[in-house]
């Protein structure tokens, strides 16, 4: 791992104490995919809602990942979606479902969002405070914690997320070496938006996801990431868990799937950690 710029990413080390109040809205995000920005988004909203936490998750990723555990097509089909609010400024309140999930509320998104980008950018600056503008107030008013899942890019459907949030949080994948510097590019980003527009905006902390305890690259990797970033990185790490992705194809939690798991209790832990954090 050795040679990976972080010098611009001096902000982490820097980064200091929440200043909000909660009710929070956190980021999940991270320049590189397949990390497990979905799947930390949905199994951890899970786990904060079997806390009593009231969940709002808003599917930022075109790829409509995190839509399919909680707002599966066959029961929403004529519903509003996340496309609505950036086309037409539909109210969020159209756009909400109550899904299966006891305290979670979600709003789903349109594979179609990415058809308006284009458009978007004519008129970035507004363009950039469409969530915030239209779902921060709500979301602050009504929920406990609201999760928006991110695509992979740090394009303007992120950038809307980060500058209606008041923090992220960075999932790493162990022994992926691209992620790490996906990393750097989401707390690049995080300072940058910080810095600019929405002062509040912390970098919570990186969760290490996708652990092989029984690869040396991945324990070099996580041993790495702990040393580098000790108090920045949850000490809940996430194996690798062929739960988890059973619950994804079965479109559920983990949780839901597999609540006596040791996936499930790592998440457990986890929501634990993000609600001593607030
Ligand atoms: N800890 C894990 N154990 C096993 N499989 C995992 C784990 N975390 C994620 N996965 C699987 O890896 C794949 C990628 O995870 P996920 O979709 O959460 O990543 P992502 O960062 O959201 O990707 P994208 O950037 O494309 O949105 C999925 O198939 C998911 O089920
Ligand atoms: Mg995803």
């Amino acid at each position: 791992m050795a040679g990976l710029n972080y010098r611009n990413a001096k902000w982490l080390i820097e980064a200091s104490k929440l200043t909000g109040e909660s009710p929070l809205i956190i980021s999940i995000i991270n320049h590189k995919g397949g990390v497990g920005k979905s799947c930390i988004t949905t199994n951890l909203a899970h786990a904060l809602a079997n806390r009593g936490r009231k969940i709002l998750v808003i599917d930022c990723d075109p790829q409509c990942n995190t839509s399919s555990i909680f707002t599966p097509e066959s029961v929403v089909a004529d519903q509003k979606t996340l496309y609505d609010v950036y086309a037409d400024n539909v109210p969020v309140t159209e756009c909400i479902y109550k899904t299966t999930y006891d305290n979670i509320d979600a709003i789903r998104n349109s594979p179609d969002i990415t058809h308006l980008e284009i458009d978007l950018y004519q008129d970035a600056k507004n363009s950039y405070q469409i969530l915030r503008n239209n779902i921060r107030k709500h979301a602050v008013e009504n929920y406990d914690i609201t999760l928006i899942d991110n695509n992979p890019s740090l394009g303007l459907f992120t950038i809307n997320s980060l500058i209606a949030s008041d923090c992220a949080i960075i999932p790493i994948e162990s022994g992926c070496r691209y992620s790490l510097d996906g990393f750097v590019a989401a707390l690049e980003a995080i300072g940058s938006i910080a810095a600019r527009v929405n002062a509040e905006l912390r970098f919570l902390k990186a969760v290490i996801n996708k652990v092989d305890s029984r690869t040396s690259i991945s324990r070099a990797s996580v041993d790495h990431i702990q040393r580098k970033f000790a108090d920045k990185v949850f000490s809940t790490i996430i194996n690798t868990d062929t739960k988890i992705k059973e619950a994804v194809a079965f479109k559920m939690t983990v949780l839901r799937h597999s609540p006596k798991s040791i996936a499930s209790n790592k998440f457990r832990a986890l929501a634990n950690e993000v609600i001593g954090l607030l």
